[in-house]
């Protein structure tokens, strides 16, 4: 998903693109990155966890544009967060009526003139394919906040961080996804990045109307990851060691019948996660409605709001390296 012409930031030293992958780069899927990629994001990550609070200029020549055509409160805020704390300048929108869209103007225009201003765009929209469209367009890195129900590879960083941090590896764990996994992009990415580690097993549960989509059960199959679909977190509980789980995607169902035959369908409560390891997690990437009772907030299990937390470290980690920040220099970090 390389640029067409691929063009280094001037204050890149020649020879240091080959050790940053991430150069550059357009970030529509996560599995446009190996592991080796998003170990290098999660070592750089480790280093800005000392700069969440304060401020390293990395980037004060840069401008980060945010087109965020649809709601988003975390990955949005962290983004921009993030792009501070790097002393980037940020620019953008986060509802298209407050944009020339709501004129007529149309998504390349508005993303070519984006391009002009910034020299990085994250975009958020409901379409699938609307990240992959902008990054046909535009001549600078773009960033995938979502599209549609297809992809969300920045929140699967922060997620797949987050289970580094908690159990110091990623491989040899079971974990449940849970709940939409359907109209789910978030889980479609989480189960998409589990893909480049070695899972020992990851069981799909969910209602049988919010099945995985055939193209990721496909794609699970080819790389012979072990998995398994049942439809209730109970029979799986006593063998996981993260429990992934997820909001129904009510705005993206085509009928709202649908929707009214899968609401309340499952709910996570601190009895059921009694029933599992001492050391369970639970993740979610949030917002939650009332998949998980409140009771699991204040308990051992629940490592979301960390999890959104995550969400700064990692995206500056990500902005510095596709926008080719001294990291070595600067941080005295080898890529
Ligand atoms: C997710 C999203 O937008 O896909 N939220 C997020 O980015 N943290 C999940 C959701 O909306 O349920």
């Amino acid at each position: 998903m390389a640029k067409r012409v691929y063009r280094p930031p001037h204050n890149v030293v020649a020879g240091r693109d080959m050790r940053n992958p991430f150069l550059g780069k357009d970030v529509i899927s996560i599995l446009d990155f190996s592991r080796s990629d998003l170990e290098l994001l999660f070592r750089v990550a480790d280093a800005m966890q000392k700069f969440r609070r304060s401020k390293i200029d990395l980037l004060s020549d840069k401008v980060v544009a945010l087109a965020f055509f649809e709601p988003s409160t975390r990955t949005r805020l962290s983004f921009e967060t993030a792009a501070k704390r790097l002393g980037a300048n940020v620019i953008g929108f986060s509802a298209v009526e407050a944009t020339s869209i709501a004129k007529g103007e149309n998504l390349a225009d508005t993303i070519r003139m984006l391009d002009s201003y910034a020299d990085v765009i994250v975009i958020r929209h409901r379409f699938e394919g609307a990240a992959k469209f902008a990054a046909e367009i535009a001549e600078n890195p773009v960033i995938n906040a979502g599209d549609g129900k297809q992809h969300h590879p920045t929140q699967a960083m922060l997620d797949l961080y987050t289970v580094r941090s908690l159990f110091g590896r990623i491989d040899g764990l079971t974990y449940a996804v849970v709940g939409d996994l359907r109209y789910g992009r978030a889980a479609t990415s989480f189960i998409y990045a589990l893909t480049l580690f070695e899972p020992r097993k990851i069981f799909l549960v969910s209602p049988p109307l919010l099945k995985a989509r055939p193209e990721v059960i496909e794609y699970l199959r080819k790389r012979g990851v072990p998995f398994e679909e049942v439809d209730s977190v109970d029979q799986v509980i006593e063998e996981i060691d993260v429990m992934y789980v997820t909001r129904i995607q009510k705005e993206r169902f085509p009928d709202p019948m649908e929707y009214e035959k899968v609401k309340g369908a499952y709910r996570i409560t601190l009895n059921l996660l009694k029933k599992g390891k001492d050391h369970l997690k639970v993740l979610h990437p949030l917002p939650k409605v009332d998949e998980v009772a409140h009771e699991v907030d204040e308990s051992k299990y629940a490592a979301y709001f960390v999890q959104a937390a995550n969400g700064v470290p990692v995206r500056m980690a990500l902005l510095s390296l596709v926008l080719g920040a001294d990291l070595e220099g600067k941080l005295g970090l080898k890529l």
